[in-house]
């Protein structure tokens, strides 16, 4: 057990935590406001190596390690959260899946852009019939008579930066009599005709990462597209997932540690009846709490990523503490951005502090990449093999 981090994983958080504080932090409330997808910084910050942190060198990412990148994430979601959904996506749930499945071809040209932040990447699993109960998918994939390629016909809806990305891991229907194991994944290249893009949702939170439908039109998607076998698809969803949902508890404890700084300074400055607010036992109280479960859902997350980085060699899954980390984290963001707004009163509620924008965004951290009943069922399910 050592509770240091390597210098490695230090001079990466120092870096992001410049650039979030530099020059996240200053747009955030302005992109919150109009929902305009930050491009600009997403693609310094893919010059900065925070687009592809556990992508080897080869494939044009950073070559580090999962807790390097559960540290870069707090500081930019700490900034903004929006931030750190598409850095969220383009890590985790686009570049994962394509690492452990992908052939060479297929890492050279779809991983590297994305890793040097040159392109964009998204990941597309849900349907609009079918969100938590993820293997009722209809989207339809067709081999061609030649095997050479496939047709894809259907719809996915809350594609995150659908808006925007240039290539998507697609699960989709190969053989519908075997559910689950009738799904594949592909690589779909979003320029290609057959993709089209629907209007973007208006969201209560992380309002600056675009969200859409997409659709499918005798999209042609070549053989060699095809990610891992056929049928293989659900458990590289459902693997990639695991690693996701890290990612997203880091979100929320970045959120988390921004709400709960901004109160322990407000408890300071805030004078009532005579004195700072932070001296009433009824605010101490709150402080106490926001702090525990602060350090708790941090170090769960960071568990579930040292984990993650034993499965390399391991091969073991973390299915269970990416859930407990995902869980607690949210969770927790749900509960200091709560309390945020409650200490801070009227500023709370108020645009002119970030404290209602950490309690929007918060909320989203409870529903993607898996609900809180979704988590609950996966660990409840690991921990009594009973389904
Ligand atoms: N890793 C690898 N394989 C796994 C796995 C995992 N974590 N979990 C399950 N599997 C395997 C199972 O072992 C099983 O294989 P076998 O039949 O060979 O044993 C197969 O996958 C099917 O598993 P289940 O029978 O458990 O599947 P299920 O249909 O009961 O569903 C579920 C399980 C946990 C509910 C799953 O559907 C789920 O996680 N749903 C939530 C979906 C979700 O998180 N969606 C988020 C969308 S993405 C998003 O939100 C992105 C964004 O915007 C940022």
């Amino acid at each position: 057990m050592n509770f240091q981090f390597s210098d490695e994983q230090l001079m990466l958080q120092d870096v992001a935590r410049k650039f979030a504080l530099e020059e996240i932090a200053p747009i955030a409330a302005a992109h919150d406001a109009s929902g305009e997808f930050p491009l600009a910084t997403i693609r310094q910050m893919g010059e900065l190596g925070l687009m592809g942190i556990e992508v080897p060198a080869e494939y044009g990412g950073s070559g580090l390690d999962a807790i390097s990148y559960v540290l870069a994430m707090i500081e930019i979601s700490a900034a903004d959260a929006s931030h750190g959904t598409i850095m969220s996506v383009n890590n985790t749930l686009y570049c994962n899946g394509l690492l452990k499945y992908g052939t060479e071809a297929q890492k050279q040209a779809y991983v590297r852009p994305v890793a040097e932040g040159r392109a964009i990447g998204a990941y597309a699993l849900t349907e609009p019939q079918s969100g938590s109960d993820a293997s009722s998918m209809r989207i339809r994939a067709v081999r061609s008579a030649d095997g050479s390629h496939y047709v894809i016909n259907g719809k996915k809806s809350w594609i995150t930066s659908g808006p925007v990305a240039d290539f998507i891991t697609l699960f989709a229907v190969t053989e519908p009599a075997a559910g689950a194991k009738g799904i594949s994944a592909f690589l779909i290249d979003t320029s290609k005709p057959g993709f089209h893009r629907g209007k973007s949702e208006p969201k209560l939170g992380i309002r600056a990462s675009a969200t859409c439908e997409i659709e499918f039109t005798d999209y042609i998607c070549p053989a060699e597209d095809l990610l891992g076998k056929e049928g293989e698809g659900f458990k590289i969803a459902l693997g990639v997932l695991d690693a996701g949902r890290i990612g997203i508890a880091a979100q929320a404890v970045g959120i988390s540690r921004a709400a709960y700084e901004a109160s322990v300074a407000y408890a300071g400055e805030r004078k009532a009846f005579g004195q700072s607010i932070g001296s009433f036992q009824m605010i101490q109280q709150k402080i106490a709490d926001m702090k525990c479960r602060l350090d708790a859902a941090y170090l769960l997350t960071l568990r579930a990523a040292w984990l993650k980085q034993q499965s390399l060699e391991s091969g073991a899954r973390f299915t269970t503490e990416a859930s407990i980390a995902k869980l607690s984290a949210s969770e927790t963001a749900m509960y200091i951005t709560h309390q945020a707004v409650q200490i801070h009163g009227g500023m709370g509620y108020s645009k002119e502090m970030p404290i209602e924008r950490y309690f929007r965004d918060a909320k989203i951290t409870e529903i993607y990449e898996g609900t809180s009943e979704i988590q609950r069922m996966v660990i409840a399910r690991m921990e009594t093999g009973l389904r």
